[in-house]
């Protein structure tokens, strides 16, 4: 089949358009036909080998997809032949084919194009669970979103209106922060020119009670400066670069929390909470609370072209592969 192939963990560029042998289907599985796949920063880290989990070599990279379902494996219970469907994968997503398990399908929504049901489940899944579930987020609470214009951040911007929560993004340009306005967020700050802590004395006084951090290095002591009494500060992702290390005497003397949360973890571990998660986020979507953002849709020999926006943050929202027939 034709897919994009890792031969050697390294930078992106070493990615090529080239044939592999299509998947084995495993029994609790599907195999889908692939339509578009969803570009995701991890997708980098897995190119570069430095991703908590190590596929072995060649492999095809790509965590997200959207397609028809053409094999059924044995086991599997939940779909039907032709069914539109959204899935997550470990690797596989940018090629012809891919296999999933069916605890990581999810059933396509009526009207939702291919290309917006690649962009979904990561981004919506990790934003609505770590919200939802893990930061238990509570209408009229206080916000922050990290990152706020990228895929997981402009998700996150959205989960967090529809939950009913007052919206803080923080991200590195203008046209970023009115990004996320327009999907929402009631403030803005530009964290590489403003002093969050600062510009929180106004907006939040009594400081927020969730931040959802992406990003990492000063966001993340940004979110500890401004954490509020009972705060959960959720720990998301490092797209900055750089890990950081808590003084967990800031915790204390708030009764704050920082948490890790990682969703691929809760898809293996807990699949109901999981398919219950991304049901209601796929109902806030054909509601209209949830508009994901594409900005730009490339073919699938651009793959490298478009981990390249990612890693150049120059992507905004999602960035979107398609799969021709
Ligand atoms: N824990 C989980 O379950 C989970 C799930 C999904 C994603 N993640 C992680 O969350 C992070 C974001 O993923 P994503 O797919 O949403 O990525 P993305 O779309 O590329 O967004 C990342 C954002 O981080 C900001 N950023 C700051 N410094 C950066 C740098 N040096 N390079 C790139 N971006 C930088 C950018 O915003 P500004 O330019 O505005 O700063 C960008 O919009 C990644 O670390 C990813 O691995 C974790």
């Amino acid at each position: 089949m034709r897919a994009v192939v890792c031969r050697a963990f390294g930078p992106i560029d070493g990615l090529e358009l080239g044939e592999m042998p299509a998947p084995a289907l495993p029994e609790d599985g599907v195999r889908i036909r692939v339509r578009a796949a969803g570009i995701n920063f991890a997708d980098i880290l897995v190119v570069a080998g430095t991703y908590q989990e190590k596929p072995s070599l060649p492999f095809v990279p790509g965590l997200e997809l959207a397609g028809e379902i053409v094999e059924i494996g044995a086991m599997a219970t939940r779909f039907r032949m032709g069914q539109r469907v959204m899935a997550t994968v470990g690797t596989g997503a940018f090629a012809a084919e891919a296999v999933a398990r069916e605890n990581d399908v999810f059933a396509l929504p009526d009207g939702m194009d291919f290309a917006t049901g690649a962009a979904f489940p990561v981004a919506y899944g990790t934003a609505h669970l770590g919200l939802t579930h893990r930061a238990s987020l509570k209408a009229g609470e206080i916000l922050m979103v990290h990152g706020a214009a990228g895929g997981v951040g402009l998700a996150a911007v959205e989960i967090g209106k529809a939950v009913g929560a007052t919206v803080i993004a923080t991200a590195s340009s203008a046209e970023k922060l009115a990004l996320a306005r327009a999907h929402g967020a009631d403030h803005t700050i530009d964290y590489t020119k403003e002093d969050v802590r600062a510009r929180l004395r106004d907006i939040a006084p009594r400081g927020v009670d969730v931040a959802l951090d992406p990003v990492g290095g000063d966001a993340f002591t940004a979110s500890l400066r401004t954490i509020g009494w009972e705060g959960r500060i959720i720990i998301v992702g490092f797209a900055g670069g750089t890990v950081p290390q808590i003084p967990a005497n800031h915790l204390l003397v708030k009764n704050a929390s920082a948490m890790g949360f990682y969703w691929g973890a809760y898809r293996a571990r807990e699949p109901e909470l999981v398919c219950a998660s991304m049901a209601e986020a796929a109902a806030w979507a054909v509601a209209g609370k949830l508009r994901p953002h594409i900005s730009a849709t490339l073919k699938l020999a651009e793959a490298a072209k478009g981990l390249k926006l990612l890693a150049d943050r120059k992507a905004t929202g999602k960035v979107v592969l398609t799969v021709d027939g």
